[in-house]
C-alpha cells in the first residue's frame, strides 16, 4: 500500500536531510509558492486543523502562524523528530481522531504515496473526523515530472485528473470538488536550482500555468463534505 514511501521516509538520514535538500536555493521559491498556493484554500485562523503526512512540519508550522490550531500526524517517528509543531505518530488511513474533530484537513506531497486501490477508503477515513474539507494535491501523469518520476527511489503514483474526478463521483459524502492545476516546472527542477534562476522560472511557471491548465504537474483538490 504505502510500503516504499513509508519505509524510505523512516530513513534517519531521510528525514534530517528533508527541508535541506528541498527547500534550500532555487527549492525555497517552491515552499513559498506552496504556502501560497495553500493559504488561498485554507482560511486556518481560529479552525481545527489536522495536517496529514506532516513531516517535519512545513505547513502544520506555515498554518499555526495564521492563527490555525493545528495537529501533525505522520507514519514516520524520524520525520516527526524534525517537527516543532504538536504531533503524532499514526496511519492515514486509521486516524486516530473521534467524528468530526477538525474543520479543516490538509495531506501535502502524501497523495502520490497512497495506492490508486486505498484512495476511496482514505478519502472516507478523511471526511470521517472533518467537518467541513479536505485540500490536497496530486500529481499528473501528463507533465514534466514524466521525465523523472521513474528515478523516484521512494516510489510515486501519478494519477489523472479524470480518474479521481471518478473516484470522488462516487463517493456519496463529498458535496463539492473543485480542482486547480500549477506547476508546468515540476517540483523536481527547483531544488537543483540557485535561488535567482529558480525566482525566474518560478515567474514563468506562474504566468503560463495561469492560462494554461494541459502539462500542469502538481493538481490541487480541495472536497466539500456534506453537512
Ligand atoms: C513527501 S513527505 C511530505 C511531508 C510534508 N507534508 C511536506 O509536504 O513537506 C511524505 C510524508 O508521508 C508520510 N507517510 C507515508 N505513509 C504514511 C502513512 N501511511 N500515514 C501517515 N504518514 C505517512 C511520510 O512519513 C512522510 O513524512
Amino acid at each position: 500500500m504505502f510500503k516504499t514511501g513509508q519505509k524510505w521516509y523512516r530513513e534517519e538520514e531521510i528525514a534530517e536531510s528533508y527541508d535541506e535538500s528541498r527547500f534550500t536555493g532555487g527549492g525555497k521559491v517552491l515552499d513559498f509558492r506552496e504556502k501560497k498556493m495553500l493559504l488561498s484554500l485554507v482560511d486556518p485562523k481560529d479552525k481545527k486543523i489536522l495536517d496529514i503526512a506532516t513531516g517535519t512540519g512545513r505547513f502544520a508550522e506555515f498554518l499555526s502562524s495564521k492563527e490555525g490550531q493545528v495537529i501533525g500526524l505522520d507514519a514516520s517517528r524520524e520525520m516527526l523528530m524534525q517537527n516543532e509543531v504538536e504531533s503524532i505518530q499514526g496511519d492515514a488511513l486509521n486516524l486516530p481522531f473521534k467524528a468530526k474533530a477538525f474543520d479543516i484537513t490538509i495531506s501535502m506531497r502524501f497523495f502520490h504515496l497512497l495506492d490508486q486501490k486505498k484512495i476511496k477508503d482514505f478519502v472516507l477515513e478523511v471526511e470521517r473526523v472533518t467537518k467541513d474539507k479536505f485540500v490536497f494535491e496530486s500529481l499528473h501523469p501528463l507533465s514534466l515530472r514524466i521525465l523523472y518520476q521513474w528515478a523516484l527511489p521512494q516510489g510515486s503514483s501519478l494519477y489523472s485528473n479524470s480518474l479521481l474526478k471518478k473516484k470522488f463521483s462516487d463517493l456519496a459524502v463529498i458535496k463539492e470538488v473543485n480542482f486547480y492545476p500549477k506547476f508546468i516546472i515540476p517540483y523536481g527542477f527547483y531544488q537543483s536550482l540557485p535561488l535567482d534562476i529558480g525566482e525566474k522560472v518560478n515567474e514563468l511557471d506562474e504566468k503560463i500555468s495561469e492560462n494554461q491548465k494541459l502539462l500542469a504537474s502538481t493538481v490541487y483538490w480541495e472536497l466539500y463534505f456534506e453537512d
